[in-house]
């Protein structure tokens, strides 16, 4: 598939009521779920099990490269990025599943004989908080402090601590933020920042149309299908069958002198239609023969920056651009961005995506 960004916005579905037995987030996704467009939320993919299983796939996938490319860029850079805060800090991990190369960047700070304290921000709680006593088991002299919740929660939770922060946004997640909201997701987080802190961003670069669609092609079923699809039933009594749903991707190319980036459309298909019942909700939605059901909020599953479309966006954002470190094949990239310049709040709404 080629063509622009389409501006997808989602009519959320006003017949589904907030219920006291259900929580504000799981409401949230039901609501996805029957909005005009039907989407899932992009945390809803990994509870406990999907994290565990993604974390597996990532490592050990011989088509899907971003856990390894990041790996080798922050292996040869952890040193420097450490350097870029002074003592004591706080290294503030958004996003951090397993924390799996968050390690690297742990260790280059106790090299420096820092004391720092080091709080991973996830969705998925339980998740975390069992990752974290395990880098507490293997770093003695760490403090962790998990916080379960919302990108922007978390980082509001921290920001109002003296210490400079480190600010680490891995696994090409920002990558996952619809297209049109990325703009407004980098000022907010730019707004929580002060000018000793610092912003490390993973990006995923690779626009090789082959390559992508291997690497977010069928392996990602047992995740993206079958353990979501468990979620949903245990989370609302429900009765989808995962043989009765389809997982596609496709890829948008974008032309690369323009401001907006590639990307992979991600989704279940109905394979027939079907009617599925969620006995918690006493609800229904019936799903036509090929309707779709797409990962996350936006028409972007899984964004393809090249270095130019980042700059932009950073810089419209309220950040300077200070580092880019690249795998050797250049289509993998680590940002860091810094926050030299200053600006108040009102002048960041105000900026232009
Ligand atoms: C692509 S994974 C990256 C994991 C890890 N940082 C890495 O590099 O391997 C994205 C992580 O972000 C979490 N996540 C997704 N959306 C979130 C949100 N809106 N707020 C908090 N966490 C979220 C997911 O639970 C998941 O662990």
């Amino acid at each position: 598939m080629n063509g622009q960004v389409s501006d997808v916005t989602s009519a959320v579905s006003d017949d589904v009521t907030s219920r006291d037995d259900v929580s504000d987030e799981l409401m949230s996704v039901i609501r996805s779920l029957t909005s005009s467009r039907r989407y899932v939320p992009q945390w809803y993919v990994y509870d406990t099990r999907g994290s565990e299983m993604c974390e597996e796939l990532i490592q050990k996938s011989e088509t899907y490269n971003v856990w390894q490319h990041e790996y080798s860029i922050l292996q040869a850079h952890a040193d420097e990025i450490a350097g870029k805060v002074s003592p004591p800090a706080v290294l503030v991990d958004l996003g951090s599943g397993g924390s799996s190369k968050t390690r690297l960047v742990i260790e280059a700070m106790r090299k420096r004989r820092e004391n720092f304290t080091f709080v991973p921000v996830d969705m998925a709680k339980e998740y975390i908080e069992s990752c974290g006593r395990q880098l507490e088991t293997d770093y003695p002299e760490l403090t962790v402090e998990p916080f379960g919740g919302l990108y922007m929660d978390g980082l509001r939770h921290v920001s109002a601590r003296e210490e400079p922060k480190l600010l680490l946004f891995l696994g090409s997640s920002f990558n996952n933020i619809s297209v049109h909201e990325q703009g407004r997701f980098l000022r907010e987080i730019r707004a929580q920042l002060r000018a000793p802190d610092r912003f490390v961003i993973g990006l995923d670069m690779n626009t090789d149309r082959e390559a992508v669609c291997q690497a977010y092609g069928k392996q990602w079923t047992p995740i993206w299908r079958d353990n979501l699809i468990d979620r949903f039933n245990k989370d609302f009594g429900g009765t989808m069958d995962a043989e009765k749903f389809e997982y596609q991707v496709d890829f948008v190319e974008n032309p690369a002198d323009g401001d907006t980036p590639s990307y992979v459309v991600g989704y279940l298909r109905s394979a027939a239609r079907q009617r599925v019942h969620f006995e918690t909700l006493g609800l229904d939605i019936d799903f036509e023969d090929g309707e779709k059901i797409y990962f996350y909020e936006g028409p972007n599953t899984s964004c393809k920056f090249n270095p130019r479309q980042i700059r932009c966006l950073a810089e419209r954002s309220g950040f300077t651009v200070d580092a880019l470190w690249t795998n050797d094949e250049e289509n993998y990239g680590v940002r860091l961005f810094g926050t030299d310049r200053f600006y108040s709040y009102r002048s960041l709404r105000f900026l232009k995506r």
